[in-house]
């Protein structure tokens, strides 16, 4: 993905050649960024091979469900729409995991009549729930329980889920407490210690923490597990020379845990598995000049790619074409959604645009197209993969008349 002759390329095709076949906005994947990064991913953990559960919260696209899983992955799923999806995209059961603080009686009766691999619980009521469904179906019921670690991510407040104050999993005391209740169960076998302390973590120390308590929980326990679910969350680069996740270190933390402990790894990666794969094509409608910044109002907006407005979240805005003139004013690139919220960046200086030109807002594939919404009344894009010198349409852009 780099600029040729000043075009910016996504895999062999240019910018613009896709906004003109596809129009603006629109989603386009690189399925060479997406193969890199499973493959990256795995050789990381080489050692200890774990088992890696994509999680379909941060993409559910059906066709890349479905490449992800070719590649030998499993699927982390929180809802029956997405276990349906996944499902669907031909991941096969026994490589899902359910997890998820309000799962539904229906959705845990739906996900035990799959037989999926397992449902991580993260409440006394959720297991009670999932007894009785066992008790009657006369059956013994694999489980995981989500233990909430008090960890500081160090990432942003709003995607941390591993403290004390957050609602996800159980306190240590309360885990162990739950162990020993079900240790001896005819009906749930408990088989695995599951967390997850938040997302876009860039630092390895957080998850060296979270390794120490699960292994203080262990000892604590006296109980044999035979997986521990890690979670997912490691964090992607939005910005040239941001912090970066020393996968090196953290896959040593791990190895040095599991000399401590016979199990097997869990992950669930979203982000730094899709998360760079999907660029979002914008047109630029207008360019207003005030005195102190120039807004450039695109045709893509807070509905297409939420994140901005929800975490103040920055991705990089390249321009489809480099031009060598620059102007040193404040670029501020926003949406035409009544929202003083709808804006996806302030710079400082930008080379100089115009009213028509295409632009990318990028690494939008995890958190992206699933955050999307219809609000204005606005249609969503339409989802492209690209393959070296082919693009297809994996989404069709939605049509206004399917929802008015
Ligand atoms: N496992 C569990 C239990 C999770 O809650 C999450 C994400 C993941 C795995 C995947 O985490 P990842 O590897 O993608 O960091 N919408 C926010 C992110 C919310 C993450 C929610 N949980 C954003 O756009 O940054």
């Amino acid at each position: 993905m780099t600029y040729k002759n000043k075009h910016f390329y996504i895999e062999n095709i240019s910018v613009e050649k896709l906004s003109k076949k596809f129009g603006t906005p629109a989603y386009i994947y690189s399925y060479g960024n997406l193969k890199n990064n499973i493959e990256n991913f795995k050789r990381y953990f080489k050692t200890f091979e774990p088992i890696i559960c994509f999680s379909v919260k941060s993409n559910s696209n059906l066709k890349l469900l479905s490449i992800i899983g070719r590649f030998g992955l499993g699927a982390d799923v929180v809802s029956k729409g997405e276990l349906l999806k996944a499902l669907k995209a031909k991941i096969k059961p026994e490589k899902i995991v359910f997890s998820g603080v309000g799962k539904t009686v229906e959705e845990l009766r739906f996900a035990i009549n799959k037989k999926i691999f397992l449902i991580n619980a993260e409440s006394e009521n959720e297991i009670i729930e999932i007894e009785k469904i066992a008790k009657k179906n006369n059956k013994k019921i694999n489980i995981g329980i989500r233990l909430n670690p008090d960890t500081d991510a160090k990432t942003l407040k709003e995607i941390s889920t591993g403290k004390e104050e957050n609602k996800f999993g159980l306190t240590k005391k309360k885990f162990l407490y739950l162990i020993k209740k079900y240790k001896n169960s005819n009906f749930i076998n408990i088989t695995c210690l599951s967390v997850h302390i938040g997302s876009q973590i860039t630092n390895h120390i957080p998850y060296k923490r979270m390794l120490d308590v699960i292994n203080k929980t262990i000892n604590e326990a006296k109980y044999k597990f035979s997986y521990i679910d890690l979670g997912g969350g490691m964090g992607i680069q939005y910005k040239k020379n941001s912090n970066k996740l020393n996968y090196k270190k953290y896959s040593s933390l791990i190895k040095s845990f599991l000399k401590k402990n016979d199990v097997k790894i869990i992950f669930e990666p979203g982000r730094s598995i899709i998360g760079n794969v999907g660029y979002l094509l914008s047109k630029i409608i207008y360019i207003k000049q005030t005195k102190k910044r120039n807004f450039i109002i695109l045709d893509s907006a807070m509905n297409d790619m939420m994140r901005p407005a929800l975490y103040k979240a920055e991705h990089m805005i390249l321009p489809s074409r480099l031009s060598k003139a620059k102007i040193k004013k404040k670029h501020e690139f926003v949406g035409p959604i009544c929202e003083t919220t709808d804006k996806f960046l302030s710079t400082i200086k930008y080379q100089k645009l115009n009213q028509n030109d295409v632009v990318i807002i990028c690494d939008v594939g995890a958190y992206g197209m699933v955050l999307s919404s219809n609000y204005n009344l606005r249609a969503k894009p339409p989802e492209i993969l690209v393959n070296k010198n082919l693009s297809k349409i994996i989404t069709k852009r939605q049509k206004l008349t399917s929802i008015i």
